[in-house]
């Protein structure tokens, strides 16, 4: 969590943008139809660059050259250790450029430059981890009938297509490389439309590192083509995919032609639940950090607020008092709390919604407005006396707004929390431990907090129950959706 006031405030720089062309076979190139999009900044909505866009043709390419690095060339034969060490070298480089990379992401993508530097301490703890992972994955002998040694062996997917989305752009980036770079396979990866610098950036210390010709590709460029191609592509062997449910629902489809294995890790509605005998203040803190933690453009998001009746007058009033305090403004400016929503089309869905939940019938405590007329900004708001059937408790909205939803009891809470088709996280808030595990085993989510939110860690398995996802990044359980396992059987007679 961000930790403000505690230092002298600093304005950062702007960066310089070195890298805007596409990466192929270890060369940034022009796109073969020479296309190119902008790309912004949201806190003025002033275009920073123009980045080459990639169409089939490139998306082509790109896969041809991971195919040949995967079968062929120094990749393919490599000690799983020097894979390793690789990516270790890759991580060292970050951290050496971390700054620079921090402003970048901040700069392009809107989050506060506080947690800008906190995803890069993830995106470089990922690498490490997995990096640590490439000479361990192993597989097994088997006691089979008969005269005859079993035993498995566990090879690369091949090709992964990764497509990712604009929240998180470098964490995205480290979750999809990690598993996928240890366990051998090779990528093209499609950064979001919205926030493709840093991935470039990353790219260049990627060659400087020492990967081999086309064991990473980028391919910039929107969803609807350059993600298309990727997707229907028969030389790509997996689609990994984080973002929206009903793009999860284009893509399974349209993978169901070459029957390419799929993982998704989508969006929530999350509910985090207080019950009257928890610890308040830590409560309040924590309910706060769980919706407006990157202006709630988390899939996390704690956007459902169960607050047990008894306490919900008081913790709705000290949870207004805070998000009035909210400091929003230029994420650069290391004393702000809440930088910009990520573009126009956001700030739109958003405020679509505010009217909708006042429409609805819901109470606007504070909040709701855009801040500014230039850049994304919106203040934290509060909905009281929600209603389960309105739309802005059951829809995933994705800013600054959180619906707080009073209950009675454990039962009651529990079938409200889990009627949704989403299940990625929830929260629970009491001192009551019998109440607390009976919370975690009950709500169908992938992740359960007990008195925290949002702590993720690239150690522990991360994904959705539901249609959340399909599958699990982080933890020793990514290796499994980037492994195909093969049985040898060898006649002893
Ligand atoms: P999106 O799902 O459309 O975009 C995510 C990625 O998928 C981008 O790289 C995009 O170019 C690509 N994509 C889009 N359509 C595609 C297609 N037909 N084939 C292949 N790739 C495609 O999400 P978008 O439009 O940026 O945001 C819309 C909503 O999605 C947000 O308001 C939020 O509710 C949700 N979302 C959830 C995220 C999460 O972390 N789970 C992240 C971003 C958005
Ligand atoms: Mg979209």
């Amino acid at each position: 969590m961000a930790v403000i006031g505690k230092k002298a405030v600093k304005k950062v720089t702007t960066p310089k943008i070195k890298q805007t062309k596409l990466l192929i076979n270890n060369k940034w190139v022009d796109p073969v139809e020479g296309g190119s999009f902008k790309t912004y900044n949201p806190a003025t909505g002033e275009v920073i660059a123009k980045v080459a866009e990639a169409s089939a043709k490139d998306i082509d390419l790109a896969v041809k050259a991971a195919r040949k690095a995967l079968e062929s060339g120094p990749w393919a034969t490599m000690d799983a250790a020097d894979r390793g060490k690789l990516m270790f070298k890759l991580a060292d480089l970050i951290e050496k450029n971390a700054e620079e990379l921090a402003v970048l992401e901040s700069y392009n993508c809107g989050k506060t430059i506080t947690d800008a530097r906190g995803d890069l301490v993830g995106t470089i703890n990922t690498l490490r981890y997995y990096a640590g992972w490439a000479d361990k994955i192993e597989g097994r002998t088997v006691p089979v009938r008969g005269k005859f040694l079993s035993y498995t062996l566990r090879q690369p997917v091949g090709v992964i297509g990764q497509i990712i989305p604009w929240n998180f752009p470098l964490l995205m980036l480290a979750w999809k490389w990690g598993p996928a770079l240890a366990c051998g396979n090779t990528i093209v990866l499609k950064p979001a439309e919205q926030t493709p610098l840093t991935a470039l950036r990353v790219a260049e210390l990627a060659i400087e590192a020492g990967f081999p010709a086309g064991v990473i590709n980028i391919v910039n460029g929107f969803g609807e083509t350059a993600g298309n191609a990727l997707v229907i592509h028969p030389g790509v062997d997996k689609i990994a995919f984080t973002g929206h449910v009903e793009t999860a629902k284009i893509i399974q489809k349209k993978a169901a032609d070459t029957l390419k294995r799929t993982t998704f890790e989508l969006g929530g509605k999350s509910p985090n639940v207080v019950f009257a005998d928890c610890d308040l203040e830590q409560a309040v803190e924590g309910a706060f950090h769980a919706i407006y933690f990157h202006c709630g453009q988390c899939c996390t998001a704690g956007s459902r607020l169960f607050v047990e009746q008894k306490i919900q007058k008081e913790f709705v009033e000290r949870l207004a008092a805070k998000a009035k305090q909210r400091k929003v403004g230029d994420p650069l400016d290391e004393s702000t709390q809440q930088g910009p929503q990520v573009s126009q089309e956001q700030l739109d869905k958003i405020l679509h919604y505010v009217a909708l939940g006042q429409r609805e019938g819901a109470k606007l405590v504070t909040g709701g407005q855009r801040k500014g007329a230039k850049g994304y900004f919106i203040e934290p708001t509060i909905f009281d006396g929600v209603r389960d059937e309105m739309a802005i408790a059951r829809d995933e909205i994705f800013g600054p707004v959180v619906s707080v939803l009073p209950f009675k009891d454990f039962d009651e809470v529990v079938a409200r929390a889990n009627d949704t088709f989403y299940g990625l996280a929830a929260g629970v808030w009491t001192k009551n431990i019998d109440k607390a595990h009976n919370y975690a085993a009950a709500v169908k989510a992938g992740t359960v907090w007990v008195n925290c939110y949002h702590i993720v860690d690239t150690t522990t398995p991360f994904g959705g129950f539901k249609m959340s996802g399909q599958g699990r990044e982080n933890g020793e359980e990514a290796l499994d959706h980037y492994t195909e396992t093969k049985t040898v059987t060898v006649n002893l007679a």
